[in-house]
């Protein structure tokens, strides 16, 4: 498995597939991919394709005034490949990438039902959960210090 940078359109299949549940006309382009320095990196085999995806842009957030913020948007690994460290890899190749760059905080607005992995990679809960209406799924916010 190798991580790679990304075009935002190889990102597109993966998170129709696994962040909008395959539904006919689902908005796969955030309109974060159009920030300037706006990253996304997907982790790939050989036989398979990619395998998982995630993108970053920069973005303050309140629950760190004054801090450089990157904001962790479209987390998904393909299905027969989650929990089994691909998402990991992931978010920690991103890591050593945002640090080198001199980035202080990651965030996202983590879906409740993955909590759990961000919390394993050091991410913390911040202020209050919220539902987003287009999918109804409960968040929270989640960041790293970096
Ligand atoms: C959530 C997701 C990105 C995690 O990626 P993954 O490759 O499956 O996770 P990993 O195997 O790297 O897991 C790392 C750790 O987090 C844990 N973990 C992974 N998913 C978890 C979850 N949903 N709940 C609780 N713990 C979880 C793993 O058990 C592992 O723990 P360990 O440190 O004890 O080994 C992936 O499962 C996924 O795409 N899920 C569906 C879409 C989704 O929810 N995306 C996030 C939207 S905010």
């Amino acid at each position: 498995m190798r991580v790679e940078e990304v075009e935002a359109a190889a990102t597109h299949d993966l998170r129709w597939r696994v962040l909008r549940n395959r539904r006919a006309g689902a908005p796969v382009v955030f309109p974060e991919d159009a920030r300037p320095g706006a990253f996304h990196l997907a982790v790939r085999n050989a036989g398979d394709g990619v395998l998982a995806v995630a993108s970053f842009s920069a973005e303050a957030t309140p629950h760190r005034p004054g801090r450089t913020a990157v904001h962790l948007r479209g987390m998904a690994v393909d299905e027969p490949y989650q929990r089994h460290g691909v998402g990991r890899l992931l978010v920690t190749t991103a890591v050593e990438r945002l640090r080198r760059e001199g980035v202080e905080v990651l965030w996202c607005n983590a879906r409740d039902s993955a909590a759990g992995f961000y919390a394993r990679l050091g991410f913390e809960v911040v202020g209050e959960g919220f539902v987003v209406p287009e999918s109804g799924f409960a968040h929270h916010v989640m960041l790293r210090d970096l």
